[in-house]
């Protein structure tokens, strides 16, 4: 894919404490495509969507909380703020413009249609409750406000998880019926990105990782915090000796998505052959987790300590943000009231 000239555009919801299924699967993915973004001439926005996170939190201290997290997490795993425009969505007053003028292109059956809407209402027949029960206009309006995210920068793609392919839809939809209402391109139609064969970490209990079943691995967790999870994946009772097909075993799976190609080799070797217990293999995943997580964990403690200057980086690229959000805010502007 040509990237030079392109604008890559990715905004990370803010969810609290991180696991390394968020890290294998989210996280390392996203700064790797970004940095390979840059390398390659092409512009890379990321944004920390607070506004999106509204919703789900109104504990503003918490809000805040979750918010730093994200911020000194993305840092500490690698993004370069120097390279990258880094930033919080709630620091572009362009991309709340863009919302409220694009509501007046947008169908409302689309909104009708949008996944986490639907699922919302869903639960409330399945509970007997009117249908709207408990849903805000901030979920209802979600697409919209991340049609606004995209669009407001011109982005070229946006690299997403299956669950927000829809969204981007949605977005290219309404660019689509701006630029149809006026017979122009005012608006670029965006294309998602999404990895074909995402890895999906499994948890130490065989189901997805996720911080709701209580599973997970955790990011920043302590060597003895990481040692204990990973302590706790399931086995089985098969004989040690015994020859096993690695794929039918969930240490293996889990290995797999967060071990070095030479450590998953060789704890393939070692089921298959048998031989290699259990107990072994753990010893080896936490050991290499814990020296893999290491430094991220220091930069990530040194960002929380020093939030100030992440502060200052942020608004940095809040600078950047608007500097290309601004004329395209105008296009639209100039359009819709033909100044
Ligand atoms: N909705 C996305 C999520 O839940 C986060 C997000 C907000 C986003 N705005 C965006 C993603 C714009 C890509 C582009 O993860």
């Amino acid at each position: 894919m040509e990237l030079s000239g392109k604008c890559v555009l990715t905004g990370v919801k803010p969810t609290g404490t991180l696991h390394i299924g968020n890290y294998v699967g989210a996280i390392k993915p996203a700064i790797e495509m970004g940095n390979d973004v840059i390398a390659q001439g092409g512009k890379l926005v990321m944004f920390v969507a607070d506004c999106h996170a509204i919703n789900f939190m109104k504990d503003a201290e918490k809000l805040a909380q979750i918010i730093k997290e994200a911020a000194c997490t993305y840092l500490a795993c690698g993004l370069d703020p120097e390279k990258a425009i880094f930033f919080r969505q709630s620091d572009i007053p362009e991309v709340f413009e863009m919302t409220s003028l694009l509501t007046n292109f947008t169908p409302k059956g689309f909104m009708n249609k949008a996944h986490a809407y639907k699922a919302a209402v869903d639960k409330n027949v399945a509970k007997g409750e009117p249908n709207d029960a408990g849903i805000n206009m901030g979920l209802y309006n979600y697409p919209i406000l991340m049609a606004a995210d995209i669009l407001t920068y011109d982005s070229d793609y946006v690299p997403v998880g299956k669950d927000q392919v829809q969204h981007v839809e949605i977005t290219a939809d309404i660019a689509g019926a701006v630029n149809a209402c006026y017979a122009k391109e005012v608006l670029k139609l965006p294309k998602a990105i999404t990895k074909e064969n995402a890895a999906v970490l499994p948890g130490t209990d065989g189901r997805k990782m996720s911080k709701s079943y209580g599973n997970v691995i955790p990011l920043f967790g302590s060597t003895d915090e990481i040692k204990k999870a990973v302590m706790s994946i399931k086995t089985d009772c098969q004989d040690i000796n015994a020859p096993k097909n690695p794929e039918e075993i969930l240490l293996f799976q889990i290995a797999r998505g967060v071990c070095s190609p030479k450590t998953v080799q060789e704890i393939e070797d070692g089921l298959k052959k048998g031989g290699m217990g259990y107990g072994t293999i753990k010893k080896m995943m936490s050991d290499e987790i814990a020296t893999m997580l290491a430094p991220i964990h220091e930069k990530y403690m040194d960002y929380m300590a020093h939030y100030k200057d992440v502060e200052e980086m942020l608004q940095f690229g809040a600078q950047k943000a608007r500097a290309i959000a601004r004329p395209v805010l105008e296009r639209l502007k100039a359009t819709i009231f033909y100044k």
